[in-house]
């Protein structure tokens, strides 16, 4: 609680944004080792749904450790500390009715918890981008697990620091096995299923 500051109410409400838009505002929340996939579906699955006439923006956890998050490492408690900025930021979006998609590691049971408990029910839809990290090691896009097995990178996820799994994630995406493809279908059968866009052809 912060004293002697008072919230402001809004004008323009969130329901009358949702309805400007045309769907609802939410967090498509991507988890899972690094390496997994979850920015790349994520980018992908804004490009669908941009195509499909929804306002959307990505939160990738490279981009915004150069900004918001710089003075943060990969401590628990430094990462306990990006996903709770990157929560509050995301509820701001939320709250302007847009469709927002983070690829974040959020290794942390108990940080997604909370973020799920902060917003309403259907707003946090969180998707576990599952891949065995010795796929993900395979793949090492960014040379990074090679850097953590030589020491180099310490706390690296998977290898030297925790991933918690979610236990009853609302989506879960084989990345080793499907496509990129089906990955995204999956996620937009998600929210066709759930009512939270419609085809507007
Ligand atoms: S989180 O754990 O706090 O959610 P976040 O998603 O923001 O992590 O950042 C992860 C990215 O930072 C990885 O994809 C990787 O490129 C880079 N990185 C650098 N050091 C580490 C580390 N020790 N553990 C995990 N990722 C790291």
């Amino acid at each position: 609680m912060t004293p002697h500051v008072t919230r402001h109410g809004a004008a323009v409400t969130r329901p009358q944004r949702e309805v400007l838009n045309g769907h609802k505002g939410l967090v498509l929340w991507f988890t899972g080792l690094s390496g997994a996939g979850k920015s790349t579906i994520a980018h992908a699955v804004e490009q669908r749904l941009h195509e499909m006439g929804c306002r959307t923006f990505v939160f990738d956890g490279d981009n915004v450790r150069h900004g918001l998050c710089s003075d943060l490492g990969f401590s628990p408690q430094d990462r306990t500390e990006n996903i709770r900025r990157i929560g509050e930021m995301v509820r701001l979006f939320i709250d302007a009715g847009i469709i927002a998609l983070t690829a974040f590691i959020s290794p942390y049971r108990a940080d997604r918890e909370k973020l799920r408990r902060l917003t309403a029910d259907g707003d946090f839809i969180e998707i576990y981008c599952r891949c065995p990290v010795e796929v993900c090691e395979r793949r090492d896009v960014k040379g990074l697990y090679r850097l953590a097995r030589a020491n180099e990178i310490q706390d690296f996820t998977g290898v030297s620091a925790p991933y918690e799994e979610p236990e009853s994630p609302d989506l879960i995406l084989d990345t080793h096995v499907s496509s990129l493809h089906e990955c995204v279908e999956n996620v937009v059968s998600l929210l066709r299923h759930r009512g939270v866009i419609r085809d507007r052809t």
